[in-house]
């Protein structure tokens, strides 16, 4: 049997502004991640169980664009296996759906390296990135390419659209909180509402996207030197700007002003934004509290989340 796992996401700084061009910063949340097992199977063709979807199906019955039987396809043109073998394939995932945490992302890294692995072939980390990323616009539409890129390398990255990876480190460990508002908000429908607002005054809008990179450059530098109350001041800046960008809501401004008030150094919408997740900057000895505030004002979910100093490379 082949498996590979891959972690969950979070955007830290920089979201839809990085659609245009400017930096964001996101991480690797290793509490939550997808697990794909992949065995022969003495069946005819191949077989995927994703209990977490419902998925219980042949290959040939998926459509061309669902994304899990594209991913496969794609992997098995990738590595000329024209005649596709038997297989079955167990995709499981801690991840949250459609939150901002990557779970499509991971569901296609942990498979295109699954499937690798089982035909002894194996990708670099920058074409497994490529081909997530092809899965990826199957999803989003117009994807920055962030989240492919953190799933993939594992690593903190600090990201700008067509350029090549960079990485971020952390001077010290520090400690967030994922919290979820329960509300499924399509990326692809809050990355729409942003261009039509760039759309009607472009001026306007890119100025606050400049706003938004610098925040995110001071943000990187603040993580850098431990600077946690300055990281937590600019999450609040970010938040600021990413309400002007109407992509908030009042669910999660609920659990930012929550955050806050229970002792958070700093809180944030997280991803796209209208739903979905929120994440905040606590001091670890603070991490309960504020855990318990953001469930009392309607998480439905929360994560605690270490970002380490330092990851396997
Ligand atoms: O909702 P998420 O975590 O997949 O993040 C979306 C981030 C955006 O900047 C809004 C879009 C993108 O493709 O970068």
């Amino acid at each position: 049997m082949s498996t590979a796992t891959a972690p969950g996401k979070i955007i830290l700084f920089g979201e839809h502004a990085v659609v245009y061009g400017r930096p964001a910063l996101a991480v690797p949340v290793t509490e939550v991640y997808t697990r794909v097992e992949i065995a022969n199977s003495t069946g005819s063709g191949i077989w995927i169980e994703a209990p977490d979807i419902q998925l219980h199906a042949g290959l040939s019955a998926l459509a061309s664009d669902h994304p899990i039987g594209a991913c496969i396809r794609t992997v098995l043109n990738q590595l000329n296996l024209s005649d596709f073998p038997s297989l079955g394939i167990r995709i499981k995932s801690t991840i949250p759906i459609a939150s901002g945490l990557g779970s499509g992302t991971a569901v296609s890294v942990a498979l295109i390296r699954a499937l690798s692995a089982h035909f002894n072939h194996s990708f670099t980390n920058e074409e497994i990135s490529a081909l997530a990323f092809g899965i990826e616009q199957l999803h989003h539409g117009t994807p920055s390419g962030i989240d492919n890129t953190v799933i993939t390398y594992g690593q903190p990255v600090y990201f700008v659209k067509g350029s090549p990876i960079e990485t971020f480190h952390a001077g010290a460990p520090f400690t967030l909180l994922i919290g979820d508002t329960g509300i499924q908000a399509p990326t692809k429908i809050s990355v729409a509402e942003v261009r039509k607002l760039w759309d009607s005054d472009h001026e306007k809008w890119e100025a606050v996207f400049d706003e938004i990179g610098k925040i995110t450059q001071a943000a990187r530098n603040a993580i850098a030197q431990t600077k946690w109350v300055e990281l937590g001041e600019l999450m609040n800046r970010n938040h600021t700007l990413l309400r002007l960008l109407g992509v908030s809501s009042p669910e999660l401004d609920r659990l930012v002003d929550a955050a806050r008030a229970a002792g958070a150094l700093g809180a944030k919408l997280s991803g796209g934004g209208r739903g979905g997740n929120m994440i905040a900057l606590v001091n670890p000895e603070m991490a309960e509290s504020v855990d318990l505030a953001l469930v009392k004002a309607g998480a439905i979910n929360t994560i605690i989340t270490r970002i380490e100093s330092s990851f396997k490379e």
